[in-house]
């Protein structure tokens, strides 16, 4: 026989289940195990007539009172799923959702490692316009108009003389006639030539220009920080060689080989067998340059170097094709992080 103390258990234990719910489908569940036409709470009403008439009564209130107030609450909590009410089904013992950072792009992570090496030297960091005048790329930098060694850049030009900057050395001429000696400057930034797309080009890429000018730079003075740079950032016990090259801004030229690192110089298809790996142009800064800048080149003496970012990336992270740099897949640069 079913008295008011059962009915006090039974609407406790539903409106506790009511606050477990994590879904429409449990409220369902809740409302047939204790309205249903087999529920808990029907059976107590249905069998009223089998209690005491004294009893009945009072029973039969409090069965129908808990009966109204579950039916209420089994509303109100199926009106929050619908609302769509987070808190309603929120558990906070679940693990967390983790969600994917973004990652530091190869070329950005390779421009900051370079800077920070020169800036160890003492070297400042300079910016020169990605759209330059014919002057501050060409002529300024000792290549006068008929000059055949303009042909070795296939330049975008703009309009009039103005053209996209096809290397970063520029930013010399520029930086020089703005600043006394000594000069010590990295200028890092981007450049463009008009090149058949492959591997190993692109038409837009980085370059790292350093220079540093002042009385007695020597030759001596370029090669210990190319060396010094080249331990930092490739590692110890690697050999440079230079071979005699030319550019028109400085006397004599030379372009920067490493010992390939992934054979260690015994030749394989990084260094295409020749155990060796070219990084960078380099020079004495010639002294039409320093001219042009209004500096007394009897006096003053300077050397500069033009490094390809993405050339020594590829080199230090062993990609094998230009492309993968600009192509924006996600894969690619996820492996950077
Ligand atoms: N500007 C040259 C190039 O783009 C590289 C270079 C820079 C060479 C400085 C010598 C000195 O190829």
């Amino acid at each position: 026989m079913p008295d008011i103390k059962d009915i006090g258990v039974l609407l406790a234990e539903a409106e506790s289940a009511i606050s477990m719910a994590n879904s429409p489908d449990d409220l369902e569940a809740i409302s047939i195990k204790y309205l249903g036409r087999k529920g808990q709470i029907t059976a107590v009403l249905r069998s009223l007539k089998e209690v005491p008439i004294d009893q009945r009564k009072e029973l039969g209130a409090a069965t129908n009172k808990a009966r109204v107030k579950l039916e209420q609450e089994l509303k109100e909590a199926a009106e929050k799923f619908s609302k769509g009410d987070k808190k309603a089904n929120f558990d906070p013992t679940l693990p967390g959702v983790s969600h994917r950072i973004g990652a530091i792009h190869p070329i950005t992570k390779v421009l900051k490692q370079v800077n920070q090496s020169f800036e160890r030297m003492g070297f400042e960091i300079a910016k020169g316009p990605e759209i330059e005048s014919d002057y501050y790329n060409f002529e300024g930098l000792n290549f006068p108009p008929d000059h055949p060694a303009r042909d070795m850049q296939d330049t975008f030009y703009v309009e009039g003389d103005m053209l996209l900057r096809t290397h970063t050395s520029p930013v010399q001429v520029r930086t020089l006639k703005n600043s006394k000696p000594p000069v010590k400057i990295i200028a890092p930034g981007k450049n463009f030539r008009n090149e058949a797309i492959s591997s190993r080009a692109y038409y837009t890429f980085y370059q790292i220009e350093g220079f540093l000018v002042d009385e007695g730079v020597s030759m001596a003075d370029l090669k210990g920080v190319l060396n010094a740079f080249c331990r930092d950032f490739f590692g110890e016990g690697l050999k440079l060689r230079y071979r005699p090259s030319f550019f028109p801004f400085t006397e004599p030229s030379a372009e920067v080989d490493i010992t390939c690192f992934l054979c260690g110089s015994k030749g394989c298809r990084l260094c295409k067998h020749t155990g060796w790996l070219e990084i960078l142009g380099c020079g004495m800064i010639d002294p039409n340059v320093l001219e042009n800048a209004d500096y007394d080149s009897e006096k003053y003496t300077g050397f500069a170097f033009g490094m390809g970012i993405e050339r020594v990336t590829m080199l230090k992270y062993m990609i094998d094709d230009i492309r993968l740099f600009y192509n924006n897949d996600i894969r690619f640069i996820r492996q950077f992080i």
